[in-house]
């Protein structure tokens, strides 16, 4: 599915509706460049799973947790992961399989711990406010 938006909030709300159709175990990778808009994504997503809170960049952190909506969500950010085995080491693959959806932004870090059932979102620039993303 390929569709296009003009401004964040039409981002966010692709992840939003994307959230109806997520399942227990669900693994997404989002890719992107620098300021593609992957975490503004990932807030609609949280939105669309009923979790009510601020979502924030999980940058200097790698993951934060939400609970109190449908599924718990787990947003990881390896932006700053330098070796695969960093991500093992604090328990990225547990993640995978403990009940909620596991979203990953900078995925290809980890490209060989992924599941084979990840799904991948792509975030392209293409404008100052716009951007064209693929779900697959
Ligand atoms: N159509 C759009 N969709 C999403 N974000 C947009 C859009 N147009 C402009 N922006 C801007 O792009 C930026 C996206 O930031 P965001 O933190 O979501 O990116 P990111 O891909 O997570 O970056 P990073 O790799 O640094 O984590 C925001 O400043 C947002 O306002
Ligand atoms: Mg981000």
């Amino acid at each position: 599915m390929v569709t296009t938006t003009s401004d964040p909030s039409e981002t966010a709300r692709v992840g939003e509706q994307l959230a109806a159709e997520l399942t227990p175990g669900t693994v997404l990778a989002i890719q992107g460049d620098l300021g593609a808009g992957k975490t503004c994504f990932v807030q609609g997503l949280a939105r669309g799973l009923g979790f009510r809170g601020a979502v924030t960049s999980p940058t200097f952190t790698l993951i934060h947790e939400y609970r109190g909506g449908r599924l718990p969500l787990y947003h990881i950010d390896l932006y700053r992961l330098t070796d695969p085995q960093q991500a093992v080491a604090i328990g990225v693959e547990e993640y995978f399989d403990a009940g909620g959806v596991t979203v990953i932004e900078w995925p290809e870090r980890i490209a060989s711990l992924l599941p084979a059932h990840t799904r991948w979102v792509e975030i392209a620039i293409t404008g100052p406010t716009t951007r064209q993303l693929t779900i697959r």
